[in-house]
């Protein structure tokens, strides 16, 4: 059993998130519900290739959470959201 849990960090208010110019490991941390707990997300900022790397392609199961609730996503490139219904079905 594991006795030191990370502290969730809790921005119980955070509507919009800007990791545009943040580095993989603090977008990592940021987009994991283990770490933070951001249940007013709707917007997110982001490098799409970062993304991809930080979700394993979308495939990422505790980064899930947090893109399930986005309303929209600022990336750098364009994206075929179709593709990604499953992680982003609100989008
Ligand atoms: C993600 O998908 C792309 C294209 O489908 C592939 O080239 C890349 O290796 C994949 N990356 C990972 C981490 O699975
Ligand atoms: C998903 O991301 C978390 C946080 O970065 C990481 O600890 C975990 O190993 C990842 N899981 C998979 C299946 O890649």
């Amino acid at each position: 059993m594991k006795t030191h849990a990370p502290t969730l960090i809790k921005l119980p208010y955070l509507v919009l998130l800007d990791l545009t110019s943040a580095h993989l490991d603090y977008v990592e941390q940021f987009l994991c519900d283990k770490v933070t707990y951001l249940p007013s997300l709707l917007d997110l900022c982001i490098k799409y290739e970062l993304l991809t790397t930080v979700t394993n392609n979308f495939t990422n199961e505790s980064m899930r959470r947090h893109c399930g609730q986005l309303k929209r996503l600022h990336a750098s490139s364009t994206i075929h959201v179709d593709k990604l219904h499953h992680y982003f079905p609100l989008l």
